[in-house]
């Protein structure tokens, strides 16, 4: 396979860049060249075949992520693109696809709802539907290969006072590193090929 992709992140606490990192190691093994850079890094994507965007749920899709397919739709339109979403929570729904895009969940991440007729209030927030759909609306006309959801990493030793405050008593989330490397290799190893087929 030969192509060059460029694969920026968004992390707020550093857990994304790894995996960012493992997904590039991963597609380079096929033989494409995978250039790895914080988004806040990029101003543009010339001379690169595919793009993928990475980056955390931290209440919605990372801001700095947002804010950045936002103002590059129109040329992310232009190139074969996939994303990934890393996050410690997520009630699946069952879909396998939002907006004509399909979706690769870790099996390892959330669950389902548990009255799938009725979500809570929390499952409402936490359903694919809302993780997703955000971000396809704001990257408008760009329409990714696949967008991977995968485990992050919690940890509050690493966290500014006003985020722990956040996580320990609005989100309760329980610290871990929930990063399932086999799930994000799986999801690298096909991603490069549906990217680069038609470079
Ligand atoms: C302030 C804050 C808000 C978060 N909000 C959510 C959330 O809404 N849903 C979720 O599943 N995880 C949430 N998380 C967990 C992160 O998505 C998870 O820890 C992620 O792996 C962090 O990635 P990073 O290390 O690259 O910043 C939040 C974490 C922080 C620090």
């Amino acid at each position: 396979m030969t192509g060059k992709i460029l694969l920026t992140y968004a992390t707020m606490s550093g857990s994304t860049a790894e995996v960012a990192d493992a997904i590039a190691r991963k597609i380079q093994e096929s033989g494409a060249e995978v250039t790895v850079r914080p988004m806040t890094d990029v101003t543009d994507f010339s001379g690169y075949d595919a793009v993928i965007l990475g980056g955390p749920m931290v209440v919605g899709w990372h801001r700095g992520a947002m804010k950045f397919v936002a103002r590059h739709a129109a040329a992310l339109s232009k190139v074969p693109v996939a994303c990934f979403i890393t996050s410690i929570e997520l009630t699946n729904t069952g879909e396998d696809a939002i907006g004509g895009v399909p979706l690769t969940i870790d099996p390892n991440l959330g669950g389902p709802p548990k009255n799938p007729g009725k979500l809570s209030f929390k499952e409402k927030q936490t359903c694919l539907d809302a993780y997703v759909s955000p971000i396809l609306k704001k990257a408008s006309g760009v329409k990714p290969v696949s967008i991977g959801l995968f485990g992050g990493k919690l940890d509050y030793s690493v966290l500014n006072p006003l985020a722990w405050l956040f996580v320990r008593f609005i989100i309760r989330g329980k610290a871990g590193d929930y990063r399932n490397w086999d799930a994000i290799n799986a999801w690298a190893a096909s991603v490069g090929d549906q990217l680069l087929s038609g470079a």
